[in-house]
């Protein structure tokens, strides 16, 4: 089939190269001309693995291409995916769909007759609607639900395909775009219009309830002397809880689940339902990370003024460099407004963290990062930092203590090498030193 993907960030490249693996013709419009003579190019502006390969593959073989031209995509496709993005409004927690309408109306104004134009983007229930009533187009809603770091494998091999449709026709036509997703044994959800915008908005809220849940329990454990890590995996064995999405830690963050939460509570209350537990949910969350701050504070024995922090970790989680709401930076810039000299290390998202943050100090390693540091902060748990020698450690930093908001080092490792070691939710290993004895056995290396 001949698709056009309108708006190649994140989700509409991916979805792009994706459908031209599939083996339909592909062409990606985008109102951004270097971003689509990068693509053109065969080069993605974002870490994201698996993802170049395909699209120089499939630039190179004529399969996929990218341009500015909204007519000539019109042209072009017998279906269109919507693929752009919806931030959060600003001054409320709505969803801008300043993007969305604009890239239905370039579209629309453009289509062939018996075209279908399907919102892929994450939208507030009733968009879907407004918009088949203001274009008079057909028009379907076919959420995607992938996470950054496993696009490629999440769009290709999905859990679910959600198809909102009005007509057997539409339907057709997306079961025919996805026919080899579909003949893999994917299972379909084909529902109406409110249906589908809502399935994306719920599972995004779910995974993160699922993860604010595990946060509290980290903040009871806190109080209470137990041991989060220990209790998500307990709890995780009952099939009807599961183990996923239970890492407690410094809290979750990237372009989704925080806007989308916030967009969702903000949307139900236009309906007149309440949802105020979600806010609970965004208020657990950012808790984390004012308990990293009030570590940090307490390990350097009440301020941080003048301290060396590293911070490792930049990207909102690992395998990415996206930096978007990442619980790392937000720390780290908070330290540093405080007076700390913080130096942050990150494998894939030093690039993204500098343009951002400009006055944080930045280090090439995480060695480079540790030295003479008074204090180390785990922030993102890429795998490299679980494989660092803590003796080795020891010898580049002024003081070995390390809070781990990711709960992903060995403790034990740690501690046996004579670090004070920390994590969230989690009591300090047997055999701690006091703190005061800590600062009286700190390499003194300023
Ligand atoms: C998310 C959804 O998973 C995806 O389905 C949706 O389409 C977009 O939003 P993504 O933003 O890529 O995907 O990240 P995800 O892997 O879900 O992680 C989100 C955040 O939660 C990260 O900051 C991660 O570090 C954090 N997280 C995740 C935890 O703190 N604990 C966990 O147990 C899992």
């Amino acid at each position: 089939m001949r698709l056009t993907v309108i708006g190649t960030g994140y989700l509409g490249a991916t979805h792009a190269a994706c459908m031209a693996e599939l083996g339909h013709e592909v062409l990606g419009v985008d109102v951004d001309p270097e971003k689509v003579a990068a693509l053109q190019g065969g080069q993605v502006p974002f870490h994201e693995p698996g993802l170049p390969e395909l699209i120089a593959r499939h630039t190179a073989s004529g399969r996929l291409a990218f341009t500015t031209d909204h007519a000539a995509a019109g042209a072009f496709g017998e279906v269109h995916f919507v693929c752009v993005g919806t931030p959060q409004r600003q001054g409320s927690g709505g969803a801008d769909l300043t993007h969305v309408d604009a890239a239905f109306a370039a579209i629309a104004g453009h289509a062939a007759e018996g075209s279908l134009i399907v919102g892929k983007s994450t939208v507030p229930v009733g968009t879907a609607e407004r918009l088949a009533a203001r274009h008079g187009a057909e028009i379907a809603w076919n959420p995607e639900f992938l996470r950054e770091g496993h696009a490629v494998e999440d769009t290709l091999r999905p859990d679910r395909l959600v198809f909102g449709v009005r007509s057997a026709r539409a339907e057709g036509l997306l079961r025919e775009v996805y026919a080899p997703v579909l003949g893999a044994g994917t299972p379909v959800v084909s529902t109406d219009f409110p249906t589908a915008e809502l399935v994306k908005t719920a599972a995004n809220a779910f995974l993160a309830t699922k993860i604010s849940f595990i946060n509290a329990m980290a903040e009871v454990c806190e109080a209470a002397g137990g041991d989060v890590g220990v209790l998500a995996e307990a709890i995780g064995y009952d099939d009807r809880i599961g183990g996923k999405f239970l890492r407690a830690g410094v809290g979750f963050g990237g372009g989704c689940l925080p806007k989308d939460i916030r967009a969702f509570a903000h949307r139900a209350d236009e309906l007149g339902v309440s949802l105020a537990f979600l806010r609970e949910v965004d208020a657990i969350n950012m808790r984390r990370r004012d308990k990293v701050v009030g570590l940090a504070r307490e390990l350097c024995g009440g301020s941080v003024l003048g301290a060396r922090v590293a911070v490792l970790g930049a990207a909102f989680k690992p395998g990415s460099d996206d930096i978007r709401d990442s619980p790392a930076l937000n720390v780290a810039a908070r330290l540093r407004l405080d007076g700390a000299d913080v130096t942050v290390y990150d494998p894939e998202a030093l690039d993204n963290a500098r343009k951002a943050y400009p006055l944080l100090g930045y280090a090439l390693s995480a060695e480079e990062a540790l030295e003479r540091a008074d204090l180390v902060l785990h922030l993102t748990e890429w795998p490299q930092f679980r494989e660092l020698d803590p003796e080795r450690a020891a010898e580049l930093v002024s003081r070995p203590r390390i809070v781990d908001g990711r709960g992903t080092l060995d403790a034990g490792r740690w501690t046996v090498a004579g670090w004070h070691f920390r994590a969230l939710g989690r009591p300090a290993p047997v055999g701690e030193g006091t703190l005061e004895g800590l600062q009286g056995r700190g390499r003194e290396r300023q």
